[in-house]
């Protein structure tokens, strides 16, 4: 039986179909965490707000003894009172934190079981970012034996293998490989609360990538603790496909108003900037009074990014969405340039067609589809004259000089050579850009023109490259004059 089955995809990101015992659910979802010492919003309320599966810790439930003892007898749905699959964590949140956690990793997972979790958790060690190399080492080979361990233990239930590794890439990657070796239902990648709590956002895309450059593509990857839309976007586009958010409960207790580019104190509220069922119907100043009304704020705006998120990679336009929500915080746009980065990864995975190419500014031309149509133009056959104009057709036609050419290629900023048959496909044939285009376009464009001649520079092709105003000083135009005659109109 496939647990996972993968429906639509950009550029990392998919939306897939997951099997739980208890039903299947739609990725990529949020979890909200639901903690049954203190349920302000119960476990079945969180359907109204979109949710598909919950998350809660098993470790609380287990160390206190009337919460343990109902848990065994009724089950843990029926402890929550809901039928929606659930995910417990195993206290390594704790153990992170407090450092007193009174169970082991058999413990936990066999109770995990008996209480009919759907997707169990080991008790991993989160080592934190920056920690020294020795630890991080340590810490791993007692997690991955853990891992192990749990293998052995769970046959029923989903079961979680967690990426843990601190900030040192290569323990990343070496982590997710003997995970993938072991082979689980789902993977999570842990230890990266401080890194979102810090804003260190470019960090977090080295440890997303190292990761799910390991793991199985097939399989579910949740990002342990990332509850704040504002990192949805790009962290699905990298292949994150669960999330647990006890965000909306936190931010809410430190009286904090959740938007999908930021977070906002509700005291410095004067206006509501959003219509969900709480916003629309409670003034300012009720919600400036009441943890349960922004909590549930918290949580409409939390299911409403996700779903924009789900649509955009239906429309295949994530990352337009990332390229938007990134420009909300200095840290995020440093995060998205990390993601560029990876590029040539990313290509491979994504959709060789789309709707129409934006550019959006300089990110924009670091994009996958730049990257690929860099690694084609070796495609192109060419023999004889071949111009390379910046100047765009004329009324769509081509001219009496242009016709004199054997080949005839239009320079188009990102891309470079774009050959007349091309104009019609995506991407170079189907790209938006500005008028007032950036430099970073520019050069680009450049950069793929003299990859093409550096390829077809033979005895028998004679390159002629004519560029207008607009180019004129590009400092790429003299390593261009080593392979073509240069010409500037009139
Ligand atoms: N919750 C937040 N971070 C972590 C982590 O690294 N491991 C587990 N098990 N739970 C978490
Ligand atoms: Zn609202």
């Amino acid at each position: 039986m496939i647990e996972f089955e993968i429906r639509h995809k950009d550029l990392m990101g998919r939306i897939g179909r997951l099997r739980t015992p208890h039903g299947s659910i739609e990725t990529p979802t949020i979890m909200p965490v639901v903690n049954p010492n203190l349920m302000t919003i119960g476990a079945e309320a969180m359907k109204k707000f979109g949710a598909e599966m919950l998350i809660t810790n098993a470790y609380i439930i287990y160390r206190k003894p009337d919460l343990r003892a109902e848990a065994l007898n009724k089950g843990l749905h029926a402890l929550l009172g809901s039928e929606l699959p659930v995910m417990t964590d195993s206290g390594s949140y704790q153990l992170s934190e407090y450092e007193d956690v009174e169970v082991s990793n058999w413990e936990i997972l066999e109770f995990q079981q008996r209480i009919g979790s759907d997707i169990c958790v080991p008790l991993d060690i989160p080592t934190p970012p920056r920690a020294e190399r020795e630890r991080a080492r340590t810490d791993l080979e007692e997690t991955m034996q853990r891992m192990c361990e749990a293998r052995g233990i769970i046959s029923h239930n989903l079961l979680a293998g967690v990426v843990q590794g601190s900030t040192f890439v290569d323990l990343r990657e070496e982590s997710a490989t003997r995970l993938a070796e072991i082979g689980f239902d789902v993977y999570a990648i842990g230890g990266v609360v401080p890194l979102l709590e810090s804003y260190t956002f470019a960090q977090l895309v080295d440890i997303i990538m190292a990761s799910k450059m390991h793991l199985p593509l097939n399989a579910p990857v949740h990002l342990f603790g990332a509850g704040h839309p504002m990192i949805f976007p790009l962290a699905v586009a990298l292949g994150c496909d669960l999330f647990d958010s006890a965000a909306y409960a936190l931010y809410a207790k430190g009286k904090r108003y959740i938007t999908s580019d930021g977070t906002k104190k509700v005291e410095d509220l004067l206006y509501l900037p959003c219509s969900c069922p709480v916003c629309s119907s409670f003034s300012v100043n009720e919600l400036k009074e009441s943890v349960d009304l922004l909590a549930s704020h918290n949580l409409w705006v939390t299911f409403e990014e996700m779903r924009i998120v789900k649509q955009s990679i239906v429309e295949r336009s994530l990352w337009e969405l990332c390229d938007r929500r990134c420009r909300a915080y200095p840290a995020l746009l440093d995060a998205l340039k990390q993601m560029t980065k990876y590029s040539a990864w990313i290509e491979h995975y994504d959709a060789v067609t789309k709707h129409t190419f934006f550019y959006l500014g300089e990110s924009s031309a670091q994009r996958p589809e730049v990257l690929r149509y860099a690694n084609r133009l070796n495609r192109f056959t060419i023999s004889g004259k071949v111009l390379l104009t910046t100047i765009p057709l004329s009324h769509g036609k081509v001219s009496a000089e242009q016709e004199q050419f054997d080949h005839l290629f239009f320079v188009k900023p990102p891309f470079g050579p774009c050959p007349l048959g091309l104009e019609e496909s995506y991407p170079v044939g189907q790209s938006e850009i500005p008028v007032a285009v950036d430099d970073e376009a520019k050069t680009v464009a450049l950069q793929n023109v003299i990859k093409l001649m550096e390829l077809k520079s033979t005895s028998t092709v004679n390159f002629v490259f004519l560029y207008d105003r607009g180019w004129e000083g590009h400092p790429l135009l003299d390593e261009i004059r080593t392979y073509a005659e240069v010409r500037k109109a009139e």
